[in-house]
């Protein structure tokens, strides 16, 4: 039944949408020449970038700075968690004039990526490959620490939570933004089914196994985007999720002694590209009064969003 229904509502990655990290295993990327493999990796930047640019659907404008006066940002040193190839990082450094800005994520492709698009925007960004499990800085050393859409994907949230508060100074601030697992758009098959609310019926063991058989039917095209895995790991709910909801989340964040913790609640439908169209933007205004509620508030909320004073 679940195979059934993912392979009537089937979709498949574009090896050509920079928004994918993916591309970077395909033949069109690994068999190109430098040039192209370079334009590649710009590509992949740019399409960060160019969101953070566009006041309308920047993510730091639209969640964080309605809350935090933007000249806050000014003569500050930020840490962007999960910053993949850099480009949001790089358009936060031109917006806001910040003193010296960090970038972090575990593949080296990224940093490449990231260094080069750095040079071509001749900004003194400093990228580093690791964990968010195990931050390669000292205590006390950021104003802020920001970190989008990665924390659904940490091994251990409460390490990389404990961390940010670590390097972070007194005063400083963790803006974080992530989907909790319930959301329904955001169970991470799209690769395979765009069909949403699947784990909100289904067992995720179960979805995650014809998950990864229809990868393996898929043969030779999936390699690309089929990574290794034939099963989930320890820490993984579905495919590359550890399964955070936003009962747990606030409980990891009493672990640490957080001076204020602001959440800012918006429902699904109010970011990405199903928010530019009219009928989801109306749809949206309905889902309002459902994220004030206790536990529909993990099925309707868009992102867990908190703004962490230390
Ligand atoms: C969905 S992408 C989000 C990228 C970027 N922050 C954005 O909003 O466009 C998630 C990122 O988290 C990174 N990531 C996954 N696990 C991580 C970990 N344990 N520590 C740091 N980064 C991690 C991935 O490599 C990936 O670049």
């Amino acid at each position: 039944m679940i195979k059934y229904l993912m392979k009537i509502f089937s979709s498949f990655p574009s090896k050509d949408n920079p928004e994918n990290w993916e591309i970077f295993n395909h033949d069109d990327y690994l068999k190109s020449s430098e040039n192209q493999k370079k334009e590649i990796r710009r590509s992949s930047c740019i399409a960060r970038y160019n969101i953070e640019k566009d006041t309308k659907y920047s993510w730091m404008e639209n969640y964080f700075l309605k809350d935090i006066d933007q000249k806050k940002l000014e003569n500050k040193t930020l840490l962007d968690l999960g910053c993949f190839t850099g480009g949001r990082l790089l358009a936060w450094a031109e917006n806001y004039n910040l003193k010296k800005s960090y970038g972090l994520d575990i593949n080296p492709i990224f940093k490449i990526a990231a260094d080069e698009f750095a040079d071509e925007k001749n900004l003194n960004v400093d990228f580093k490959i690791g964990v968010g499990e195990k931050l390669p800085y000292e205590d006390n050393f950021f104003d802020f620490v920001v970190s989008t859409d990665t924390f659904e994907h940490v091994q251990n949230l409460e390490n990389s939570i404990d961390e940010c508060f670590r390097v972070l100074k007194p005063g400083g601030m963790l803006l974080a933004i992530f989907p909790q697992y319930l959301q329904p758009f955001e169970s991470h098959l799209n690769f395979v089914t765009n069909l949403p609310c699947l784990h909100w019926f289904f067992n995720a063991k179960k979805i995650s196994e014809k998950y990864f058989e229809i990868l393996d039917e898929r043969g030779g095209n999936a390699k690309w985007y089929r990574g290794e895995k034939k099963s989930l790991e320890n820490w993984e709910k579905l495919p590359t999720l550890n399964g955070t909801s936003i009962r747990k989340f606030q409980k990891i964040l009493k672990i640490n002694d957080w001076d204020n913790i602001r959440w800012i609640k918006r429902p699904i439908l109010t970011d990405g590209r199903r928010s530019k169209k009219l009928i989801f933007k109306m749809l949206s205004l309905l889902f309002y009064p459902l994220i004030h509620i206790k536990y529909l508030d993990e099925l309707f909320m868009g992102r867990i969003c908190v703004i962490c004073k230390k």
